[in-house]
């Protein structure tokens, strides 16, 4: 099966090249991007995150894109929808993710991926429903999934799993959108 390319606007979303990983791994370690994670990853774990992406497109022909800027930068993040690979209430699900390198924060590019993403999701896939999550204080990103339409209900915030009791971003919220609410406003 073809891997999906996904054309909007601005950007491309698109299989990943080898040559993504030196730009990646640079977002990776990039103390701004990583405020609300538990740590950096290191070039070798950045290897490693770029292979499981890969195993995950193959697994279930969707995967977090390579996002690239069309008539612009090659590489300046990811953006997509992936099946998390903890247990919580409300999964089994699909979520929408996004990380971009520091300069191409503040131009609307998360937003106009993502709802490539969400479109794919909900038109090609069927989906009922795409979840988004992030630990309560990552603010940038919870302003992404409310600019999607996504709603979060406080009886949804959770405990992330891999997350250490008492660890500070441990507490996390989740956001919903259905099928339904996204081609309402779209
Ligand atoms: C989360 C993240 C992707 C958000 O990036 P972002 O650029 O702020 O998000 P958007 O693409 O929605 O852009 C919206 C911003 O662009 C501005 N903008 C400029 N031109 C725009 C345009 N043409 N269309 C829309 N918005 C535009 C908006 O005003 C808004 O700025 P503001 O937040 O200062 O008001 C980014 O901060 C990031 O990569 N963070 C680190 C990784 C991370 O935490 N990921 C999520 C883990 S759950």
């Amino acid at each position: 099966m073809p891997e999906v390319e996904l054309r909007t606007e601005r950007l491309v979303l698109r299989p990943w090249r080898d040559e993504d990983l030196e730009p990646f791994a640079a977002l990776n370690a990039d103390p701004r991007v990583m405020e609300f994670f538990p740590s950096r990853y290191t070039r070798e774990e950045s290897e490693q995150g770029m292979a499981r992406i890969r195993e995950h497109f193959a697994a279930h022909g969707f995967g977090l894109w390579a996002v690239g800027v069309r008539r612009g930068a090659p590489f300046i993040g990811m953006i997509g929808l992936a099946v998390p690979g903890f247990e919580a209430s409300f999964t089994p699900c699909v979520e929408v993710g996004w990380r971009l390198l520091v300069e191409h924060w503040g131009h609307g590019y998360a937003s106009e991926g993502a709802r490539a993403a969400l479109g794919f999701g909900f038109r090609q896939l069927g989906l009922p429903e795409i979840v988004s999550f992030t630990t309560a204080g990552n603010l940038r990103s919870r302003r992404v999934m409310e600019r999607l339409g996504m709603s979060r209900t406080p009886d949804d915030d959770f405990l992330h799993p891999s997350l250490p009791d008492g660890h500070p971003l441990r507490p996390h919220v989740l956001y919903r959108l259905a099928c339904a609410a996204f081609e309402a406003i779209s």
